[in-house]
């Protein structure tokens, strides 16, 4: 063996010392526990998510309608055996505050409410028709606006009628909608469809 080698076997074994106590730095290093500052990190990183997660939250409930069925804003199921008869005078639901009326054409859902400064209307059977007392607007069994001050015909809430073959659903403007073989009818009173103004209806 060369004085040479014997050299560069000393320099070899120096060289893994060096690097053993740098192997044992790096595993201290992956098991070393948090510190002050990591912890306050983490509970600070957890505080904004239980905080995004409880806006989030409250924005959700928020959004979600808040009315039971039968309160006003909500959902009134009616028996389709107490629709008034095609013709017949309209009911009024005053805890609904809409008047139900079975016109030739289907079943409309009539907002209690004047379109014109927000009087309570009412059916006058010997005209046929409904008649504001404050500023005499009148509007025909469906809601069509007739004469006076009124800008629109009456609003009208959302129908859901249930059949044995399907379910049909009031459209954009709250037409009529047919009853036959209803099963169950439902008055969205969340749902208000706004009148169409004078010339558009
Ligand atoms: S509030 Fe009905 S006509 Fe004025």
């Amino acid at each position: 063996m060369t004085t040479q080698t014997i050299a560069k076997g000393k320099a070899a074994v120096q060289t893994r010392e060096a690097s053993a106590p740098t192997a044992a730095a790096s595993s201290e290093v992956a098991v070393k526990p948090i510190n002050r500052r990591e912890f306050l990190y983490y509970i600070w990183g957890a505080s904004i998510a239980v905080f995004l997660a409880q806006t989030t939250g409250a924005i959700i409930w928020f959004a979600l309608p808040r009315f039971r069925e039968g309160e006003y804003g909500g959902i009134f199921v009616v028996d389709p055996a107490t629709v008034p008869a095609v013709g017949a005078s309209p009911v009024a639901n005053p805890t609904g505050k809409y008047w139900l009326s079975h016109t030739p054409n289907g079943l409309v859902a009539l907002n209690m409410v004047c379109t014109h400064l927000g009087c309570l209307f009412k059916w006058v059977e010997v005209n046929r028709r409904f008649e504001c007392p404050c500023h005499g607007s009148k509007f025909g069994e469906d809601g069509r606006y007739i004469e006076g001050p009124a800008p629109r015909n009456l609003d009208r809430f959302a129908v859901r009628v249930t059949t044995p073959t399907g379910v049909i659903e009031s459209d954009a403007n709250g037409s009529p909608v047919k009853i036959d073989g209803a099963v169950r009818i439902e008055i969205n009173t969340g749902k208000k469809i706004k009148g169409a103004s004078i010339g558009q209806a």
